[in-house]
């Protein structure tokens, strides 16, 4: 007998899931395409070098171990404030904006998400595609989720048109998501134009945005990547900025991330920043110190924080390159087909275009592992591995026509 015996096997995570055939997989050629993580060309996922100068730093600054405030620590919060913001904004809008630490990108989204069920609206609209787990964090929030479309699979566009018509028939109070810069998993994000007829429409509908910032300085540079919620920010909205640390400092494992609501005046944020403590502090009670303080430190050390800036760009320039070489070899291998759009997507990831049946496929028979959506992430790949990469891709669509 068993409390649990009415429970049903499921499947695993689609993601982490495949992780771990992978890792079984015995084929000599194998390649790693599918977690979001950052590699280097010899495919690692190295530790930061400013993140090993700022943890032996920390060793000897560090006094106590006791407990943060709920909502983190402020000098962390202030720091990252800056950098989501630019200095201008954070200084002119930071007087209505309550920030909070969280427990990753996936911690702010759950917050925000908490937050959302809890005082503004029963639902969310998310792109469609998007990272898979938002549907998972915002449902368990309680929050019916529906889609908006987003990009086509075929013309690799965004869908504009169908995305402003679907957008202005959703219910007043409801949430809207957008990715802030690098969206995951197309790699495809709206230009200025289009963010700057989003965010009429959305002010107009009275809709409230979360911004999703998992990449900054990833797509193009830092002060463009966050184009977009500065862009907000100024338009005059009410919104959520949901940011990680995870990719763009490798502090993955250390959960590192930020809650920003962006509120209307003063008296609102305190307001808000009171109802929001109690949902912390009854989820995870107050987040983890350790990473937090090093990106703090890092941040308002002069020297590391230029570091840390030359570091996070030559991993733009190592995406941008792999991305580049990519799209050529594709195009060479496939030329029925237009690989051309990859040169301009920004960030760790782009599709395929290949089938659930095809991705199947191409694990099988060449080891070469990616989500079940044909999402590769491009640091996968180095210039050892992508020959036998793309000629396995290519295989796999020539099969199929
Ligand atoms: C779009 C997007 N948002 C949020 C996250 C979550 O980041 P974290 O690992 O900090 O929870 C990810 C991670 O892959 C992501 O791709």
């Amino acid at each position: 007998m068993s409390f649990f015996n009415h429970l049903e096997m499921l499947p695993p995570d689609p993601i982490f899931g495949l992780v771990k055939a992978f890792q079984e997989d015995k084929n000599p050629n194998k390649a790693d395409l599918t977690v979001g993580i950052y590699y280097n060309e010899d495919l690692k996922p190295e530790v930061l070098k400013v993140v090993k100068e700022a943890e032996k730093a920390l060793v000897d600054l560090e006094k106590t171990k006791t407990y943060l405030p709920i909502d983190g620590d402020q000098f962390y919060l202030e720091g990252t404030l800056k950098l989501l913001f630019g200095e201008d904004l954070a200084s002119s809008e930071g007087y209505r904006t309550y920030c909070a630490q969280s427990v990753g990108g996936t911690g702010a989204l759950r917050v925000v998400a908490q937050t959302l069920k809890e005082f503004v609206t029963d639902e969310i609209y998310i792109p469609a595609p998007t990272w898979p787990n938002h549907l998972k964090v915002f449902k368990s929030a309680g929050l019916e989720v529906k889609t908006y479309p987003y990009y086509n699979n075929k013309s690799h566009q965004i869908e504009f048109e169908e995305m402003l018509k679907t957008i202005s028939k959703i219910k007043e109070g409801s949430a809207i998501l957008f990715h802030g810069c690098c969206h995951n998993p197309t790699g495809k994000d709206p230009t200025k134009q289009q963010w700057e007829e989003l965010s009429k429409l959305i002010l107009e509908k009275k809709l409230i945005p979360v911004f999703d910032v998992a990449y900054q300085g990833f797509g193009e540079s830092l002060d463009e990547d966050a184009w977009a919620v500065r862009h907000f920010v100024k338009a005059g909205h009410e919104l959520f900025a949901c940011y990680s640390y995870s990719k763009i400092f490798g502090l993955y494992a250390e959960r590192v991330g930020a809650v920003f609501a962006v509120t209307s005046d003063e008296k609102t944020k305190k307001i808000l920043a009171t109802n929001v403590k109690p949902l912390i502090r009854g989820n995870y009670s107050n987040p983890p110190k350790h990473g937090a303080s090093i990106v703090s430190y890092v941040l308002h050390h002069e020297i590391l924080s230029k570091s840390w800036r030359q570091e996070l760009e030559l991993m733009r320039v190592r995406i941008v390159n792999i991305r580049n070489e990519f799209s050529k070899l594709m195009q060479e291998k496939c030329p029925d087909r237009d690989y051309r759009y990859i040169d301009s997507l920004k960030g760790l990831f782009c599709l395929t275009g290949l089938s659930k049946e095809q991705v199947l496929k191409v694990i099988e028979d060449y080891g070469v592992y990616m989500t079940y959506g044909g999402r590769i992430n491009l640091t996968g790949l180095n210039h050892d591995n992508i020959e036998y990469v793309t000629d396995s891709i290519s295989k796999v669509l020539k099969q199929k026509d």
